[in-house]
């Protein structure tokens, strides 16, 4: 997959040094994770797991990559604010990379040096940092942080975040792929024949979709998301940990030392509008969770932040009853659609699979 990436002039540079490091091996505690564990390219870059599986089993479903490149916020709550300082997020987490950013600096150090230097300067001399520390670390891999001075700290920091400009340089380069509802709309757009292209079910969907089903209202723009946080209702998953969503996400993007305003970010005078408006969340922000894109939708069950829906009928059936939120309040009230008007709205979302893909989904 990577050989197939035609990088953009700037990003040249940086995908070379990410081709080795986003599917091989060596940034993760057992040595066997890597992004590409759970993103996987011939699955839209997720896994079809309901809950991700890294060095133990997260609380949430792994997201579609395509298309990122446009979103002010990351994961489903939002709590990274690019997608340089998303990718940091997974290296030191205990459930999927298990890493740290002190070892991360050294194996750059030790296998990519060169491809750095070229990018980002030399990396000052490491011979100060212990092999693991991060101030998100536990025992000794904490206190080792902690035992470090300023200057080395940053110096850590600074290749870590160099890592994830890396990696986010490679991920601009994957967008989603023409559907047949593209086709459709350039055609509708060019005052062109658009007979055959879809089938009268999924035009009837179409309708329902931007008309009665009222999807539009989060699921609008070309990436059918409006980048922002909903409480839908949907249901929590017994077993797992209090999720708050939205309303946790808001303060640990303010928290974090890699947003948009921080010292490690390129961001102008005049950047980070969104972060420097961000409204505090109120209640409104409670299990809230993001717009997922519906491109490619009816291809990568199952379905919710924490795969809580099996199928795209399930889904539906969830958006005709819009049951109770189990905490905050659900936006949604009930469609009270027919069974004819479900099945026109699931034929249209088919239509949203990449061309090549369709009737390959299982
Ligand atoms: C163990 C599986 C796993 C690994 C490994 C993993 N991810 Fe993820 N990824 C997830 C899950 C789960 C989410 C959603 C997590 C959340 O919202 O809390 C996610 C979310 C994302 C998102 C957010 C997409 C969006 O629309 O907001 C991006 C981008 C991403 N991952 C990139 C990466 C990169 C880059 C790496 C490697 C440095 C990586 N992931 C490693 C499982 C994984
Ligand atoms: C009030 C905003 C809102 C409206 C209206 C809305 N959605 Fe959603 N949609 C969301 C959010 C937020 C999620 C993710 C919720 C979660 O994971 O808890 C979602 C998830 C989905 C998913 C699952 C995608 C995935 O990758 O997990 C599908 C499919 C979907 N919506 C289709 C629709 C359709 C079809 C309609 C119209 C009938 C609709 N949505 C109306 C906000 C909305």
């Amino acid at each position: 997959m990577p050989s197939t990436i035609t990088p953009s002039e700037k990003g040249y540079g940086y995908a070379n040094f990410l081709t080795p490091t986003f599917f091989p091996l060596p940034f993760s505690a057992n040595n066997k994770v890597s992004c590409g564990s759970c993103h996987l390219p011939e699955r839209q870059f997720q896994d079809d797991l309901a809950r991700a599986k890294g060095v133990g089993e997260t609380a949430r479903r792994t997201m579609p990559i395509a298309g990122t490149a446009y979103s002010p916020w990351l994961f489903w709550d939002g709590r990274k604010d690019s997608l340089w300082a998303q990718a940091l997020g997974p290296l030191e987490s205990g459930v999927e990379h298990g890493t740290d950013r002190a070892h991360v600096a050294h194996l750059v150090e030790t296998h990519y040096a060169d491809q750095y230097a070229a990018l980002f300067g030399s990396i000052p001399p490491l011979d100060q940092v212990p092999d693991h520390a991060s101030p998100n670390g536990v025992d000794v891999v904490l206190e080792e942080w902690l035992s470090l001075g300023e200057t080395q700290r940053d110096v850590v920091n600074r290749v870590f975040a160099n890592f994830g400009k890396a990696i986010a340089a490679f991920e601009r380069t994957i967008m989603p792929e023409s559907s047949r509802f593209d086709v459709y709309a350039d055609q509708l757009a060019a005052g062109e024949e658009t007979s055959g292209i879809l089938t009268e079910q999924e035009v009837e969907g179409l309708r329902l979709f931007v008309g009665k089903g009222e999807c539009t209202k989060c699921h609008n723009g070309p990436l059918f998301t409006d980048n922002y946080f909903h409480n839908t209702g949907v249901a929590e998953v017994s077993g797992l940990a209090d999720d708050l969503g939205r309303s946790v996400g808001t303060e640990q993007v303010l928290a974090d030392p890699f947003n948009c305003l921080g010292v490690y970010s390129d961001a102008g005078p005049g950047d980070c509008a969104e972060l420097k408006y961000l409204a505090k969340a109120g209640h409104e922000m409670t299990r809230a969770y993001k717009s997922p894109s519906l491109r490619g939708v009816a291809g990568r069950q199952p379905y919710m932040h924490a795969g809580q829906i099996k199928t795209l009928g399930e889904v539906l059936v969830h958006y005709n009853t819009a049951p109770t939120a189990p905490e905050g309040h659900s936006e949604l009230s009930p469609l009270k659609l027919s069974a004819g008007e479900v099945a026109a709205l699931e034929a249209f979302l088919g239509a949203l699979d990449p061309i090549a893909k369709e009737g390959g989904r299982p």
